[in-house]
């Protein structure tokens, strides 16, 4: 048997992280210039029910039995076992690799497991259609990050933009007119678990004003999509700003990111914001394309890691 390959890409969010925990709409968008890749191949000479999974990123190799059930890689492939009823599979080695950058608000952890329910599921036959692979990323992310949104699973299933509301059906949106993204790291890691969990504890204490600042930023993700919808893309850049002020309130910026915030802006990008969990982790600036160069350029001198220029909408 050939092997099977399944991947999935990485995500930013452009409107509405943390918000969107407690109900207000926000919008992700694929990032197809990283990607997760899962392998399955067939081992015919071992014995029914042996899996072996490689993970060379991160120096694993061990069959399933060996890794600790609650390993989210293990949790990844147990899923689909379940959900397929199958106890013995045929042997196969599942080889797992991801350059996507880790605990940087990319989704890394949602689009290996994407890519491993994906890949398992066609090795075993019964590929699973997007709706049951995001439901069980979900259910990987559930056990990882305390109360995700569910944003992550679902933008990087069906790799298209997504407006996301919790526990409403996914709602695929039309980009009216294509726009460039320049994403810049900070280079901290920084576990999206954290700062939720953080940000809970502000809330539990205060309510009122969290509340506030999630309809407001709720408020912005509604505009953000008519904007995108009708092809308004610079309207969108001081809609950035204001959700980062808004982010910055809830406590979870960092002086880094605003670093590369406003250095993007004073280098020419119409927009920046922070994106994901933040207080680490990457920010995205909104950049007319012959600019994406230059504002790259711009976040590395201020000390950003990495950088990647993305296009939204279009091929
Ligand atoms: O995975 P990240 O770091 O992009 O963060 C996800 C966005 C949050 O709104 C902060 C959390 C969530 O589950 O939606």
């Amino acid at each position: 048997m050939p092997a099977i390959t399944a991947s999935a890409p990485g995500k930013i969010i452009l409107f509405g992280e943390h918000a969107v925990v407690y109900g207000r709409p926000a919008i992700a968008v694929p990032v197809n210039q990283v990607a997760a890749r899962a392998i399955a191949i067939a081992e015919p000479r071992q014995p029914s029910g042996t899996v072996i999974i490689q993970a060379p990123d991160i120096s694993l190799e061990s069959s399933l039995s060996d890794l600790p059930p609650d390993h989210p890689l293990a949790i990844a492939v147990i899923s689909v076992l379940e959900r397929l009823e199958i106890t013995r599979p045929p042997a196969f080695t599942l080889r797992i690799s991801s350059t996507i950058p880790v605990a940087a608000g990319l989704g890394s952890g949602a689009a290996v497991s994407v890519a491993i329910i994906r890949v398992v599921s066609a090795f075993l036959g019964r590929p699973l259609p997007n709706e049951q692979v995001s439901e069980l990323a979900y259910e990987v992310e559930k056990r990882y990050h305390g109360t995700p949104s569910g944003i992550d699973n679902t933008v990087i299933t069906y790799n298209m933009p997504v407006y996301f509301v919790r526990g409403q059906p996914v709602a695929i949106f039309h980009v009216a007119r294509p726009f460039t993204i320049v994403i810049g790291d900070t280079g901290i890691k920084s576990p999206t678990a954290t700062a939720v969990g953080d940000l809970r504890k502000f809330w539990q204490a205060d309510p009122i004003p969290y509340e506030r600042l999630f309809d407001q930023t709720g408020q912005i993700a509604e505009a953000a999509r008519r904007l995108i919808e009708s092809g308004r893309t610079a309207e969108l850049a001081p809609l950035m700003q204001d959700n980062h002020r808004l982010l910055q309130e809830m406590g979870v910026s960092s002086p880094e990111l605003d670093h590369l915030v406003q250095t993007a802006q004073a280098s020419g990008a119409l927009g920046a914001k922070l994106s994901g969990g933040g207080r680490g982790g990457n920010m995205i600036a909104l950049v007319d394309p012959q600019q994406a160069e230059s504002v790259a350029e711009a976040l590395k001198l201020a000390g950003a890691r990495s950088t990647i220029i993305t296009k939204v909408g279009g091929i």
